[in-house]
């Protein structure tokens, strides 16, 4: 079929043609941010599960409707190797920018331009990759402190109030929020808290991998009554059928029962792979509809695309006994495993690998759903592994 048309969307962030089977999140956040923003008491949200489960694009989507209905957006992606402030600082600048443009009778906007500059200035010392330029001069004594937690409860607050004055609220949207270091995310969560109690109107919505769940606990034990922390997973059968058959229905084209079948069963309802095999399906296919014999053929084509791009990235930044841990807990088949299990193929003991197991946390690759356990962050990572280093 034509190509040109074809309406599939894989890709890291990549809006979907149709975001299936997520309505009650999006209105789950929506009512929490509605209720915030009127200074009332709500949880905010935090999604959490594996790689390409369709976390950035739904958190995208919440926050395109809440820029929409008139709240100030802030946006932060946390990458590996940057500090909260450096991140947090232009984007509360730009947010900042933005509320000026709306009318208010009292000055708190000034203030909070003020708190940026002292938090900027005074923990540039410690997190040497803050670049922010000062629009206002600092004030004294405010969020200049040089100490993360109360400078970042002093901006918070005066952000805040900002907002406030201006009848809207502020959200921080942040993704890969579990690559923000321990310190950092606790004060984050402390600041977020103390503007909470102060019923000041500003939020964060956030995601992450399934270790965010623990990491916010550890960073701060009052988390969870800030924050409900949603799972996000892969689709249900008549989601994942709509994920295929709306975008295809939309351009005159559809799919056969059998067809559906065999994606389902191969991408066991992930949404990344549902994008990857409906684009394949769609390529392959003569004309509609879409048979199980194309959805077969597309299968080869998927698994050597994804193959090359979404499971090789990640390979390629794994050192050689990281590939080796991944490749002893593939043997062992989906997971989670029990980390002696994985041990024990490596002819090790759990104790030396340790510090293998906690890099590849720390990258992303692996987390811990339960005390022992073992489990990949990547849907089918197990079967990639297999394939690319057939010899265990
Ligand atoms: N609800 C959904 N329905 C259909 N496709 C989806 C859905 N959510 C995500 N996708 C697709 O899955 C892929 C991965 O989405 P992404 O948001 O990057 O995942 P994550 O951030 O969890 O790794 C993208 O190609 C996106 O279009
Ligand atoms: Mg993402």
């Amino acid at each position: 079929m034509d190509p040109r048309r074809n309406p599939y969307a894989p890709g890291a962030g990549t809006p979907p043609p149709e975001l299936a089977g997520r309505d009650h999140v999006i209105e789950r956040a929506a009512i929490a941010l509605d209720r915030i923003r009127a200074g009332r008491t709500a949880r905010s949200v935090i999604l959490h599960g594996l790689r390409g489960v369709g976390k950035t694009v739904l958190l995208n989507r919440v926050g395109l409707d809440a820029e929409a209905r008139g709240f100030a957006v802030a946006r932060i992606e946390a990458p590996e190797a940057r500090s909260l402030p450096a991140l947090l600082a232009p984007a509360l600048r730009a947010t900042l920018f933005r509320l000026r443009r709306i009318e208010a009778t009292k000055s708190g906007l000034q203030k909070a331009m003020r708190a940026l500059s002292g938090f900027a200035s005074a923990l540039k010392i410690k997190y040497q990759d803050i670049e922010l330029a000062l629009d206002f001069a600092p004030e004294k004594g405010l969020a200049d402190s040089g100490d993360l937690d109360t400078d970042l409860a002093d901006l918070l607050m005066t952000v805040g109030a900002a907002a406030d004055e201006r009848a809207t609220a502020v959200v921080l949207f942040v993704d890969e929020l579990q690559y923000v270091p321990g310190e950092q995310l606790g004060a984050l969560i402390m600041a977020l808290h103390t503007a909470s109690q102060a019923q000041l109107p500003i939020t964060m919505l956030a995601a992450g991998l399934p270790q965010l769940v623990g990491q916010t606990g550890r960073a701060k034990s009052y988390a969870e009554r800030l924050f409900e922390f949603v799972s996000i997973d892969r689709l249900g059968t008549a989601a994942a059928a709509s994920a295929l058959c709306i975008p295809a229905e939309r351009e005159g084209a559809r799919f056969t029962d059998e067809a559906i079948d065999v994606i389902l069963r191969q991408t066991m309802g992930y949404p990344y792979f549902l994008q990857e095999w409906g684009r394949h399906s769609w390529n392959v296919a003569g004309d509609s509809p879409i048979t199980g014999d194309d959805a077969r053929r597309a299968t080869h084509e998927a698994v050597a695309e994804l193959d090359a791009g979404f499971f090789r990235v990640r390979f390629d930044r794994l050192t050689p006994t990281e590939r080796r841990y991944l490749r002893a807990m593939a043997e062992l088949g989906a997971g989670p495993h029990r980390s002696g299990d994985i041990a024990d193929r490596m002819r090790r003991n759990v104790t030396s690998v340790a510090p293998v197991r906690n890099g590849l946390i720390a990258k992303g690759m692996l987390f811990s759903p339960a005390h022992g356990d073992t489990a990949f962050t990547v849907p089918l990572f197990d079967g990639f592994m297999k394939r690319i280093l057939p010899e265990p």
